[in-house]
């Protein structure tokens, strides 16, 4: 299943995209913005293992990020549990040679208009550490409203961030 707007199309992983993953993946700019569990340094075996792990989901819910052709990041949204379960949360990154180009932008409204219409959900929600401007701004321009600021709520590379959490409902 493909999802497509313009130049900017998502996609399953395949097993063969592992080798640019660690490309776009192993970046310091990218990993401080997201939680420990991406790693960093990003190799081969954690890229492979990705890919295993979300490249035949059914209903898909993870995917390529493709810009004019050429795979250049991630999105997935992950669907709560128990009273969650009518709810995910989205996570994203691009490769940093192709940032400010708009591609997160589309790539999020593409999966939220695919999410709320096939998952049976009603919410899509993201907290984001206070210093990511680029973020916030992907989240605000594609409808996210600020629910609200979680003081002290990261702690990432021995410091302390605010975590500022965003939502969009049906
Ligand atoms: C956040 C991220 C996904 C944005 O991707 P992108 O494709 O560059 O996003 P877009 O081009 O759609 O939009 C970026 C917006 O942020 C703005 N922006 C970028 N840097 C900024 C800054 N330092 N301060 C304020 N705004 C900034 C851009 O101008 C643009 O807004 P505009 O269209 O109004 O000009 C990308 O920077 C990234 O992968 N970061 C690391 C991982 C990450 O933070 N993931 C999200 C975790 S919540």
């Amino acid at each position: 299943m493909e999802l497509t707007d313009g130049d900017i199309k998502l996609r399953p992983f395949r097993l063969t995209d592992s080798a640019r993953l660690v490309q776009l993946a192993n970046n310091e700019n990218i990993a401080r913005n997201l939680r420990d569990g991406f790693p960093n340094p990003y190799t081969v075996e954690h890229a492979e293992a990705f890919i295993r792990k979300f490249k035949d989901l059914d209903p898909p819910t993870f995917f390529a990020i493709e810009y004019k052709g050429e795979y250049v990041g991630n999105i997935g949204l992950s669907k709560g549990s128990d009273v969650y379960r009518k709810s995910a949360e989205v996570g994203y990154f691009i490769g940093e040679e192709y940032w400010n180009k708009g591609i997160a932008s589309t790539a999020l409204n593409l999966i939220c208009n695919y999410g709320l219409a096939n998952l049976d959900i009603v919410r899509i929600h993201t907290g984001v550490f206070e210093h990511n401007q680029a973020s916030r701004r992907v989240l605000e321009k594609c409808g996210f409203i600020k629910e609200g600021v979680f003081k002290n709520a990261v702690y990432k590379r021995d410091q302390f961030w605010d975590e500022v959490r965003y939502a969009k409902t049906m």
